[in-house]
């Protein structure tokens, strides 16, 4: 049996994460460890809060004493850190707190590791770290080696952090792999993000806000996916890699908006096209030949049974989301759809 310790599991991806390695390695003990921000919900971890190998810990990844006291505790044979500030359009509002969280905190989290073994660390980054591609070279991708260029406050914490792993290896020999996945979409997503936002705005008959002309591109991985490609390179991959992940399922913005109108039933008339984002990337697209060739890893969802599974589990779990767009959250959209 190992113990892994799962950073921000209280948000998208840690929650459905912590559903899938409870679910597939039912051996292990999972330790949960998140501040429960705005992003956070115990609502997400609800299903597995009775499960008795399962552990909450409301802990902020950057409270040295408070992870080093959990390590001490709990001694992991693994840390997965999906902890962070993960909204671009807020880091441009407020950067700060990204550049504390995202690169202070997995400074603390791999500091513990070495303190405390050498204990294995996966850091799960994102394919924006690569920038943008431009939107008529469909012949390009992102590789692994794509130089590092990144365009928001975000991604370049999110960029901060991956040079600080990849130097850990290197000066500590602390033994690590770093994912860069691409969009992800499914159960538990925050509203704040373009998918989930559509749905409830359109299940609410609000306009659906469009920035600029909806024509930026982004390749979208249903969640689970995702989860099975990091539980593969936790188990089986190179240490000191890393690695990217996406399904080649590359698609505009004002498709996907017009998907979820077409599902739900609505009009196109909800349509509103917004004020740009600032810095806003083209197009993302992961070539993902190295997971498939050493990992055997190939996404398992078709994008068409994946959003209409997503836009089910919004239809089916309404209190989820209601919650959280009736709270706090109506103050964050009025300062940033008021007057756009
Ligand atoms: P999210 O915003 O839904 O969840 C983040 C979670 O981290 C929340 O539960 C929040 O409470 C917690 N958290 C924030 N600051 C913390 C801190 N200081 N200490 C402890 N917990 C803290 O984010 P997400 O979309 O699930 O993303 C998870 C990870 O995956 C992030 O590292 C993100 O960069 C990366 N990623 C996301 C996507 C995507 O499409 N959503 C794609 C690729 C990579
Ligand atoms: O590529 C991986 C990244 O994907 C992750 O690292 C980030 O954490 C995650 O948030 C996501 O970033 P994006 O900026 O691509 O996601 P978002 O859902 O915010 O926006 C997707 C696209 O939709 C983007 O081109 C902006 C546009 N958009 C978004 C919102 C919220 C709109 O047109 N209207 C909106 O209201």
């Amino acid at each position: 049996m190992s113990t892994i310790i799962v950073t921000g599991g209280a948000g998208f991806i840690g929650g459905n994460f912590v559903h899938y390695h409870l679910r597939e390695h039912p051996e292990d003990r999972v330790v949960c460890i998140d501040k429960l921000t705005y992003a956070g919900n115990l609502s997400t971890l609800a299903p597995v809060m009775d499960n008795p190998n399962f552990r909450f810990v409301k802990l902020d990844i950057c409270d040295r004493e408070g992870v080093f006291a959990l390590f001490e505790e709990e001694k992991p044979d693994a840390v997965i850190n999906f902890a962070a500030e993960s909204h671009v359009d807020r880091s441009i509002e407020n950067p700060e707190i990204f550049l504390k969280t995202n690169i202070i905190g997995t400074a603390t989290m791999m500091d513990a590791c070495r303190a405390f073994g050498n204990i294995r660390y996966h850091q799960v980054s994102t394919d924006e770290v690569y920038g943008d591609l431009p939107l008529d070279r469909p012949d390009l991708f992102f590789t692994e080696t794509t130089p590092i260029h990144t365009s928001s406050p975000y991604s370049s914490s999110k960029a901060g952090a991956d040079l600080l792993v990849m130097a850990y290896h290197r000066t500590y020999d602390l033994p690590v792999t770093i994912s860069r996945c691409s969009n992800n979409y499914g159960p538990y997503h925050f509203p704040e993000k373009l998918i989930p936002l559509m749905i409830a705005n359109c299940l609410n008959d609000k306009p659906l806000p469009v920035y600029g002309e909806g024509k930026n591109v982004r390749d979208w991985l249903y969640v689970e996916d995702h989860c099975k490609a990091i539980d593969l390179i936790v188990r089986k991959g190179t240490i000191g890699e890393v690695y990217n992940v996406g399904g080649h399922n590359e698609m505009a913005n004002i498709d996907i908006v017009k998907l979820i109108i077409k599902e739900l039933g609505k009009d196109e008339s909800l349509i509103t096209y917004v004020t740009d984002r600032k810095g806003h990337d083209l197009r993302y697209a992961i070539d993902p030949t190295k997971i498939h060739n050493e990992l055997g890893w190939l996404p398992e969802t078709k994008f068409a049974d994946g959003i209409k599974k997503t836009i089910k589990w919004y239809l089916d779990n309404r209190s989820w989301w209601e919650e959280i767009i009736s709270g706090e959250y109506q103050n964050y959209y009025d300062k940033m759809y008021g007057n756009r």
